[in-house]
């Protein structure tokens, strides 16, 4: 933990939204009076029939229900798109920036955007999309995946995005699940100058599981398989449709989509959002985090989120929030260090972007490659720098702060969660005085308290595991297709209590500071990984007799993936074989999986019930060998010899 702290700047809390006096007083009507706070917020957005509940909620076993704003019905593309068009039709909308710095810049206004997804929403209606079926978007990131994604929800439809980088089997385990008999994607991807073979793994995973339509969008014209019957071109049928598509009457808990994320156990979770609760809690949040508001010229401030839209952060501050509030934003297809390091501070000085969020990894990447790549561009724009999506080390802030925004901008550090659907804790900039590497505060209406390992709640400085003690508008409201997965994940360790699966601290001026996953999820550059899903896809492998995964630190990374695997008797564990391992994970799951070390291990240390300690093997992984606690209560406890003796580093 760092020391520093850096006050507010005085014109931050001169002119921010939310000065340090208004957070207090704010934060405490919304613990107070969470109805009225609620009530306030909600009107923010459209409603087309007013709700009549505020808040109606229980995490507890005999009465577990989470329901915000009852009774009311709204369209959220009506309030991120129709709202717009007599005040900001013709604002750019987003400001799309592609892989390629020489390839043209796409400037897409709200009247644009708006007909685009009423055509695409009659194109799917063509298709026999229904309200409530679910849609699968498989798409890099081009506006058509923003178009996508409101498409559906313009008509009632849910949509599962599946991040670009997934496997054509983790492809078809996520159709498979939600039922999705509709795939929209591309023909290529393109990242950094490569491209990704998008319609061959549509194409792949299609072989696995029925699929009625494929939608294709031409994004590099590469030669692909056409299915007929089953795959159509998204020009040819953009072309042909209408743009009059009425927003269909959503209810205010009617799912808006669904998003798969990694657990510590079993399969990937179908993470399922609502509309009304989503609409207000991440237009609130990206209003307040962001300070997002008109500048003294009447102009929206140049907004850039770097998430792709595969993760909830691309959901929640690239599509939904940013356009229910009229920004105007860069998306950008491509990756930080194509064509060279300075490509983020380049698009910064061509945009004139004013806030600027990001991931610590991409950060770290960059920084190690020298300072000139930024300090050789203006970066004059910048006036707020996000962290999301894992904790920020303070080399890195400090770098982020002093380097990149010129110690002039202040940098807000977003905890939060796929299931928690926008920032919990988080720095509000005109409101908080920063530490770095920490997340400082609570959102408004977020109770956070920390927790001892039977549940009890701890005052004052302490740590242990985070848990949130009552709902917030955003919060997920079940896991798709197994409502009691969702309540034994998330309300059963610590009953009455959402557990979040991080460790925190809390310091003496009531900052958190999360300290990371204590569940079996590792967080490789910020993307959750199972551990539970490592390891199966190892075993899938014929060599493979067993295989125990856990995370190890990485410099760029944050954590790295280690795994031990036990060989089948008549196998030899050679390099070839390592490889050849590594490359299957990355076949079986996506190159986020993987491995950095495989470690063969003759045997691994278990109790005698055959439970694995883990806790050995993520010392190990570790090098913290020195401490590696009791191990009388293994089995055979000479493996851990062996294990010590062949630790890959
Ligand atoms: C981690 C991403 C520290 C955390 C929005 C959490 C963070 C997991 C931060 C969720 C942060 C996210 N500081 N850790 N600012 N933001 N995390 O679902 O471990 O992809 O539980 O959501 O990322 O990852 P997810």
């Amino acid at each position: 933990m760092s020391d520093a702290l850096f006050p507010v700047p005085a014109e931050w809390a001169e002119h921010a939204l939310i000065d340090s006096a208004t957070y207090l007083e704010k934060y405490q009507r919304s613990i107070d009076d969470a109805a009225g706070f609620w009530r306030d917020e909600a009107q923010r957005i459209d409603w087309i029939e007013p709700f009549h509940t505020v808040k109606d909620t229980s995490f507890d076993e005999a009465d577990f229900h989470i329901r915000w704003f009852e009774g009311g019905k709204l369209n959220i593309t009506a309030n991120a798109l129709d709202r717009h068009l007599e005040t900001r039709g013709d604002q750019v909308a987003i400001i799309w920036e592609p892989d390629n710095p020489s390839e043209t810049v796409r400037k897409i206004t709200y009247r644009e955007l708006h007909r685009d997804v009423c055509r695409f929403a009659n194109v799917l209606k063509s298709r026999g999309v229904k309200k409530g079926d679910r849609v699968t978007i498989y798409l890099p990131m081009v506006p058509e995946a923003a178009i996508s994604m409101l498409a559906c929800a313009r008509i009632g439809a849910v949509h599962s995005v599946v991040f670009a980088g997934f496997s054509p089997d983790a492809l078809a385990g996520r159709i498979e699940d939600c039922q999705s008999n509709i795939v929209i994607t591309a023909d290529e991807g393109l990242r950094g100058g490569k491209p990704i073979p998008l319609k061959a793994n549509v194409d792949a995973a299609c072989d696995k599981v029925a699929v009625e339509t494929v939608i294709m969008l031409r994004r590099t014209g590469a030669d692909v398989q056409i299915v007929s019957g089953r795959d159509v071109d998204w020009t040819e049928v953009m072309d042909g449709a209408s743009s009059d598509c009425p927003a269909e009457l959503m209810d205010a808990e009617d799912p808006l989509f669904i998003l798969y994320t990694s657990g510590s156990t079993g399969k990937p979770k179908g993470v399922l959002h609502t509309t009304g609760g989503y609409a207000v809690w991440t237009s609130m949040t990206h209003q307040y985090v962001f300070d997002y508001k008109p500048n003294a010229d009447g102009k929206m401030p140049v907004y850039w989120c770097a998430a792709d839209v595969g993760w909830v952060t691309g959901h929640s501050y690239v599509v939904y929030a940013p356009l229910i509030n009229g920004a105007t934003q860069v998306m950008f297809e491509g990756v930080p260090n194509f064509p060279d390091h300075s490509r983020f501070w380049e698009v910064i000085d061509k945009h004139q972007v004013e806030i600027f969020y990001a991931a610590p990894t991409a950060l770290r990447a960059l920084m190690r490659e020298g300072d000139e790549w930024v300090t050789k561009t203006s970066r004059k724009s910048l006036r707020l720098l996000g962290s999301v999506g894992e904790p920020i080390n303070p080399e890195a802030w400090d770098w982020y702060h002093r380097v990149v925004g010129d110690r002039r901008c202040p940098i807000v550090d977003t905890w939060w969660q796929t299931e928690t659907g926008g920032a919990m804790i988080t720095p509000l900039p005109g409101a908080t005085a920063l530490k770095p590497g920490s997340a400082s505060k609570p959102m408004f209406g977020v109770k956070p308290e920390i927790v001892d390992n039977d549940g009890n709640i701890q005052a004052g400085a302490t740590d242990g595991p985070l848990v949130i003690t009552d709902s917030w508008p955003g919060q997920m409201r079940t896991v798709y297709g197994d409502h009691d997965r969702f309540f034994q994940t998330y309300f059963n360790t610590f009953p009455g209590m959402y557990f979040t699966g991080d460790g925190c601290k809390r310091d003496e001026d009531g900052y958190y500071w999360i300290t990371g996953r204590i569940d079996d999820v590792i967080n490789v550059s910020g993307h959750r990984m199972g551990t539970a899903e490592v390891e199966s896809a190892l075993v899938a492998h014929d060599s493979v007799s067993e295989a125990a995964v856990v995370g190890m630190p990485h410099d760029i990374k944050g954590q790295g993936i280690y795994a031990y695997v036990t060989t089948n008797a008549d196998v030899e564990d050679t390099e070839d074989l390592r490889a050849e391992l590594v490359k299957w994970v990355r076949k079986e799951i996506g190159p986020i999986a993987t491995p950095d070390a495989i470690q063969f291990a003759p045997g691994l240390p278990k109790t005698r019930s055959g439970k694995i300690m883990r806790r050995i093997l993520r010392k190990i992984a570790e090098n913290d060998v020195s401490n590696l606690g009791d191990t009388s209560t293994l089995a055979d406890p000479s493996v851990v010899d062996d294990l010590l003796a062949n630790r890959k580093k």
